[in-house]
């Protein structure tokens, strides 16, 4: 184990939470505040984040989709440089705050945004940015990451960077009370897949990790079979919506991460059914990660045992990891989410071909906690998840 950590991210959590932003800007900043494509006029959370600033200085971006494109944030860009603003607050989810982390570093760079997602240009400077976040999936709001899509060539790219991680994050619960049941259910099936690509891996003896990770874990399949009940009563929901909430924030904001193998293959395949089917980014992972799992099966077997065991309390030595991908599977459809790309698609051998030519184009020809998952394995991946 050898890592260095820091998540310097002040979360404030909990109803009303949203009104604490004005403490956490100061007025002398110029604020942009970037939103999506209008759900929170719609379920008051504009009115109190307008509210909150009511003694700034502040202008807005909205119409950010989700899949945010180069193209689309490149526009905040403009507006960004144009008006000078030092501050940018996202509210929104995973999308809106990952445009927004774009925004904060290409408003502080000269040439094409897109020397940031490819690489050719370190972030070096960025705005400082807020979050209040609307949706419970991706971690984002205290991460460094950000995954942004350059539509006219359908490539799905991420760039990290510590500069572009918020100074705050406000996540009150209640706001995620207007969102659709089919984005609570991406919201739980990231957030579990996110904790999977940390943790089913090479053992390490990582026991703080790894215990984590299973309590993670147990909270969201809790989470998922209390999916159709949560709202039987009011606390019900609000407990519902908080644990939500905390895991996913918990399951990618680098501490279970820290100093173990990770996977990021089943994130890398998925991106491209995304940009090619518009799937939705956790409906994405669970058509991928269960053949994924079955065909790495050499290098999982004794963490899926691990986990079959801590998490699904499953006995037995019998082919305890094939029964735990079918218990994750299995946790997916009870949630009405597709674990095959049959139902999204016609054409299936010319789906996978089309995904395999986006995995070439990308570079993606060694994924994989060891890199050992070429384009033919990609291949024999995608048949199991297709055919
Ligand atoms: O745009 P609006 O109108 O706000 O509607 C959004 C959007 O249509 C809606 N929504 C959000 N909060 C709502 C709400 N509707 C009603 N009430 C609310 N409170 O939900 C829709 C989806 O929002 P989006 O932000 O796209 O979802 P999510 O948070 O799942 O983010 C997905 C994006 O994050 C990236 C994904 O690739 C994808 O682009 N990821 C980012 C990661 C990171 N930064 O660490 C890691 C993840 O693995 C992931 O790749
Ligand atoms: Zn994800």
């Amino acid at each position: 184990m050898q890592f260095s950590y820091v998540n310097p991210t002040e979360i404030h959590f909990g109803k009303g939470q949203i009104a604490s932003v004005s403490k956490h800007i100061p007025t002398r900043r110029k604020v942009l505040v970037i939103y999506g494509g209008g759900s929170i006029k719609r379920n008051g959370v504009y009115n109190q984040v307008a509210q909150a600033l009511k003694e700034h200085s502040w202008l807005e971006f909205s119409g950010v989709e989700p899949n945010p494109t180069l193209e689309t944030m490149d526009k905040a860009v403009a507006i960004a440089k144009a008006e000078q603003v030092d501050f940018i607050l996202a509210v929104g989810g995973g999308s809106v705050i990952d445009g927004s982390k774009y925004v904060a570093a290409a408003a502080c760079y000269d040439g094409p945004g897109w020397d940031i997602l490819s690489g050719s240009q370190p972030v070096d400077k960025a705005l400082p940015i807020g979050a209040v976040l609307t949706l419970a999936a991706t971690g984002s709001e205290s991460n460094p990451i950000s995954v942004i899509t350059r539509a006219e060539t359908h490539h799905k790219k991420s760039f990290k960077s510590p500069l572009v991680r918020p100074q705050f994050a406000v996540l009150d619960p209640d706001v995620m009370k207007s969102l659709p049941e089919h984005q609570l259910i991406n919201g739980v099936v990231d957030a579990w897949v996110h904790v999977c690509e940390q943790y089913i891996n090479t053992p390490t003896g990582a026991m703080v990790q790894d215990g984590y990770a299973e309590a993670l874990l147990k909270t969201l399949l809790t989470l998922g079979q209390q999916f159709h009940e949560r709202d039987t009563t009011e606390q019900s929901g609000d407990q519902w919506r908080a644990n939500l909430m905390w895991s996913a924030n918990q399951a990618l904001n680098g501490l279970i991460g820290a100093g173990v193998p990770q996977d990021w293959a089943t994130h890398m395949i998925g991106h491209e059914v995304t940009t090619l089917y518009g799937v939705d980014h956790g409906r994405s992972l669970a058509i991928i990660q269960p053949s994924l799992l079955r065909h790495q099966m050499a290098d999982k077997r004794a963490k899926l045992e691990q986990m079959g065991r801590n998490v699904f309390g499953l006995d037995g030595e019998d082919a305890l990891a094939e029964r735990t991908v079918d218990k994750i599977e299995a946790f997916y459809q009870s949630l009405g989410v597709a674990t095959k790309l049959t139902e999204h698609t016609e054409g299936k051998e010319r789906a996978i071909d089309d995904i395999l030519g986006q995995l070439e184009a990308h570079s993606l020809v060694r994924l994989g906690e060891k890199q050992t998952i070429t384009l033919d394995q990609s291949r024999e991946i995608l048949e199991m998840a297709v055919l």
